[in-house]
């Protein structure tokens, strides 16, 4: 059956909770809405409707491994007025994951976005512009798995689910 699917990374509980903390603060500022600590994540391919179950075979054939990921810059995008938080410098593993998932997806004949992987994490959405934005609280980030997300629009917004998890190591 076809579903919104996505595939992620989500930060460790304790890492969630700070920068929900720091979402919280932003979003008064910026009259905007925090994203949620359970909610916080990093996507990594957008597929949208799509077969889960071929989704997870195409998946199962990257070999990443296990890295740190920075989340030290944080930024405002007026086109769809979200404040996120992501590394100043995309770590290479991160990258390579990214296109090795690109590319098995590809094989496996899905239809991706042309749009450039940009690494970032939202924390607010519908934000107003702000005039600054306080520093990031230092997060350790270490990640080990990525996650294939289902979204589902819900009367509070969306809500995920984990469809499958894959072991980076
Ligand atoms: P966002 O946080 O920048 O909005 C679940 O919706 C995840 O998929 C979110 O991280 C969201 O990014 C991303 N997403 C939603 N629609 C997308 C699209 N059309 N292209 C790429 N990413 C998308």
């Amino acid at each position: 059956m076809a579903a919104r699917l996505f595939f992620a990374l989500f930060p460790p509980a304790e890492a969630a909770r700070e920068l929900e903390r720091w979402a919280r603060q932003v979003a008064g500022e910026t009259r905007g809405k925090p994203v949620r600590a359970a909610q916080i994540h990093l996507t990594l391919v957008f597929l949208g409707e799509a077969d889960a179950g071929r989704a997870v075979h195409a998946a199962r054939r990257v070999s990443g491994g296990a890295f740190e990921l920075p989340l030290d810059s944080a930024r405002y995008w007026k086109h769809n007025q979200i404040v996120w938080a992501g590394p100043a410098r995309a770590p290479a593993a991160l990258e390579r994951l990214v296109a090795d998932l690109q590319l098995e997806l590809y094989r496996a004949e899905f239809i991706l976005e042309r749009r450039p992987f940009a690494a970032h994490v939202t924390l607010v959405r519908k934000a107003r512009e702000p005039a600054a934005l306080p520093p990031l609280p230092p997060i350790s980030w270490s990640v080990s798995e990525m996650l294939l997300m289902q979204s589902q629009l819900a009367r509070a917004g969306s809500a995920y689910a984990v469809r499958e998890r894959f072991a980076l190591s």
